[in-house]
């Protein structure tokens, strides 16, 4: 393949919740296999309905098929879905090839479970984001899994493509649509000096984006999928900040029959786990619902979920927040100074209305997706003109001055401040 130039951002380790999985697991040479990608995906679709069935034929040549029986996925993933077999089965020389070798300049960034790689596949003539998960631990491997068979089932404009996968002998590596822009962390948090900032437009746009994507998993899928790890690293911008829901790795099938919850073992990451999930254990479509909220006050505050820089009171974003939403004075003090006045009044009346409800204590006082993507898309369609409406700083401040976000010191001004779509 021939060299060339890798864009993004490099993202940390993120502080994920996870407690110790029991099970071990061993993984299978892999040969060469040459089944269609649906005469797979009927193998994987057998595996899940079957999946406790010992007698269940599955090709040794298919590792995912072998991983699923292995890790007894059926809580995690569709026992009634049809995997649509649109996921390709890649080759590591191939994806390989596809990154330069994984060069350091193809490097997009770092996640808890691995490296991701910005590459070219030739055989789909298509640029992508490559997953390489770390070869260290039984967890990489079920998310891997949950990952394949979830996106393999999903298809919606806010939920990122997943081109397809390899899994060869201990290599797990996941094959994604490339989105140019990074992810909403990097514009929001890891902006890099000279970078703009997203209007008060753009981030209702994405708040909407977001909530869609959501709703698909809740209220769409069938049988319906908790996500259970939403947050600004995860929601993956393309052109024009279209917003995208990635890593399904933590996915579960929701509750059925009459049952309200799930119970599984707390995961998730520290600032946007709904406390009554942590406390319990017991997942519920409202476990997202609160990480959806956290996500929401993010963009209005540009603030962090959880941010150690600032004083002990203002560390947690929702505990910052709590007293202020009870004072509507108080509500201009919770807008991203970065916005520099540039936000509607009323739109940030509502959007910390919604805010506030997503992340009440009370699971059940919190909104069903269904509705917050109702106000949300009234919001994003209300859009605000710095042309003819006040700039809301403009009788507290003068126009250009040096803003501080952590330790990220920018220079704004008026003019090129904000980015207009
Ligand atoms: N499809 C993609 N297109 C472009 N960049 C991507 C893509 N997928 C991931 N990235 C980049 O790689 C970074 C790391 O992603 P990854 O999902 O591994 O970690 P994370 O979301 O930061 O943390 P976690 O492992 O807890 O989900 C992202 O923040 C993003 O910048
Ligand atoms: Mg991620």
């Amino acid at each position: 393949m021939g060299c060339f130039r890798c864009t993004g951002s490099s993202s940390k380790k993120s502080e994920n919740i996870e407690q110790n999985n029991p099970n071990t697991f061993n993984s299978k040479t892999h040969k060469p296999d040459d089944r269609t990608p649906s005469d797979k995906a009927k193998v994987i679709s057998n595996l899940v309905k079957r999946d406790s069935d010992v007698k269940v034929v599955v090709s040794k040549n298919d590792q995912l098929a072998l991983d699923v029986k292995k890790l007894n996925l059926k809580d995690e993933v569709s026992e009634e879905g049809e995997a649509n077999g649109r996921a390709k089965t890649f080759t590591f020389e191939e994806l390989a090839a596809a990154t330069g070798n994984f060069r350091s300049d193809c490097f997009l960034g770092e996640g808890g479970f691995g490296k991701v790689y910005k590459g070219y596949l030739q055989k789909v003539n298509e640029v992508v984001a490559i997953k390489q998960l770390d070869r260290n631990g039984l967890q990489g491997i079920r998310e891997f899994v949950v990952e394949v068979l979830t996106l393999s089932l999903a298809d919606h404009p806010n939920l990122v493509k997943l081109i397809g996968f390899c899994a060869e002998g201990d290599q797990r590596l996941l094959v994604y649509e490339y989105m140019p822009l990074g992810s909403l962390e990097n514009h929001l948090h890891d902006l890099r000096p000279g970078a703009k900032v997203i209007d008060w437009n753009t981030r209702m746009k994405i708040a909407a984006g977001a909530a869609r994507g959501l709703e698909y998993l809740h209220e769409k899928m069938k049988p319906p999928v908790i996500y259970r790890d939403l947050k600004c690293s995860n929601i993956l911008l393309g052109e024009g900040y279209h917003p995208k829901l990635s890593d399904f790795g933590l996915a579960k099938v929701g509750p059925s029959g009459d049952k309200t919850h799930v119970s599984t073992r707390v995961m998730g990451t520290y600032g946007y786990c709904a406390p009554d999930y942590a406390m319990t254990g017991q997942l519920t479509f409202k476990s997202d619902i609160y990480s959806f909220g956290v996500v929401l006050l993010e963009l209005i505050t540009g603030r962090k979920a959880i941010d150690h820089s600032k004083p002990h009171s203002e560390q947690n974003l929702v505990a910052w927040a709590r007293p202020l939403f009870r004072d509507r004075k108080k509500f201009s003090q919770m807008v991203d100074p970065m916005l520099q006045g540039h936000y509607p009044v009323r739109g940030l009346y509502q959007s910390l209305a919604i805010a506030a409800m997503c992340v009440q204590e009370q699971p059940n006082m919190r909104p069903v997706i269904t509705d917050v993507v109702t106000a949300l898309n009234y919001l994003a369609s209300q859009k605000y003109d710095p042309q003819t409406q006040p700039n809301q700083n403009s009788q507290k401040r003068p126009s250009s001055h040096k803003m501080e976000r952590g330790d990220d010191k920018r220079e704004t001004s008026d003019n090129d401040g904000s980015e207009r779509e």
